[in-house]
């Protein structure tokens, strides 16, 4: 059975608990509304480990005011469901008030060109909310592992940046993308999308492919790859492009011309009112 903790105070007990008997912990941070792709990183984490947590939390502060927390969905009850089913221990379901007690509080920022690009342009406090609860998260459930999804592929560079910089004792697991058959990565925002959204949407799996495709054929222009995955969208007409952009990895440095290393190849792209993301890694050595 799973069990459902609201408090911090009593999360804290059953870790203390739990690291006295000698066990590893598991941790899967998530905002609920939960699907297959957080199911995967949860089945990772009882794979690995002796004790799983999941925390499924709403962060308000790595939302702008403008953006969809207020709509951002919530579903307690299938969430508890599909984390007893993944193997969880314990699902964490704390209020805001019990996370961020005062309006006075600490924040965790990650700086540099990592929280710069992509999502960080146009979201400029999204990772300082989120690098401020993952910090949260880390201290209150001290897992051996924390797991996260290629799906966020900036948000695990940035939070791999920031456990090698606060030296936390962890081990950061990014798990791969899952998606529906018809190949639209699995995200909590695609019920927003009205259904020629969802089909217009498609575009994007498709457009990573072809690069993806053009890559292991051999080419190998970063400005090639790039320039073809934007076209594929912008043809598609209910496409408004927030950004098509390649980087290096890990950290997200200057891609310069050729994929000689792993580069992300990363896509947000506006359906109506729904912004998606997407990525491929594109690596040479595989
Ligand atoms: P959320 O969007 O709920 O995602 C939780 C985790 O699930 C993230 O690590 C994300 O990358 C992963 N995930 C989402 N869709 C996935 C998919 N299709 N395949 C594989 N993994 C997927 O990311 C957040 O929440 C928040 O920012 C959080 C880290 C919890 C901090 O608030």
């Amino acid at each position: 059975m799973v069990q459902v903790v609201r408090t911090t105070k009593e999360l804290q007990q059953i870790v203390k608990d739990t690291k006295k008997a000698g066990k590893t912990i598991g941790l899967v941070p998530t905002m609920g509304a939960l699907h297959e792709g957080h199911g995967s990183l949860i089945a990772a984490a009882r794979k690995e480990n002796d004790f799983v947590i999941v925390s499924d939390f709403v962060n308000p502060t790595q939302f702008a005011p403008t953006e969809d927390l207020a709509a951002y969905p919530r579903t307690f009850a299938h969430d508890c469901e599909l984390a007893e089913q993944m193997g969880a221990d314990v699902l964490f379901l704390p209020s805001p008030k019990e996370m961020y007690p005062s309006e006075d509080m600490t924040w965790v920022e990650v700086t540099g060109r990592i929280t710069q690009v992509l999502c960080g342009r146009t979201r400029p406090i999204h990772f300082r909310g989120v690098a401020t609860v993952v910090t949260k998260l880390f201290h209150l459930a001290q897992p051996d592992r924390a797991y996260f999804g290629q799906k966020d592929a900036q948000q695990a560079e940035v939070l791999r940046r920031m456990v090698k910089d606060l030296f936390f004792p962890l081990e950061i697991r990014e798990m791969p993308i899952v998606r529906e058959a018809d190949g639209l990565a699995k995200s909590s925002r695609n019920v927003y999308l009205k259904p020629a959204e969802r089909k217009a949407a498609l575009v994007l799996s498709k457009s990573l492919f072809a690069a993806q495709k053009a890559f292991e054929a051999g080419e190998r222009s970063t400005q090639k790859l790039t320039d073809g995955t934007r076209a594929m969208i912008a043809a598609e007409p209910m496409s408004d492009i927030d950004y098509v952009e390649m980087h290096a990895l890990p950290e997200l440095t200057p891609a310069h011309g050729t994929v000689d290393c792993p580069h992300l190849l990363a896509v947000a792209v506006r359906f109506g009112t729904t912004r998606l993301i997407d990525n491929v890694i594109l690596d040479p050595s595989k």
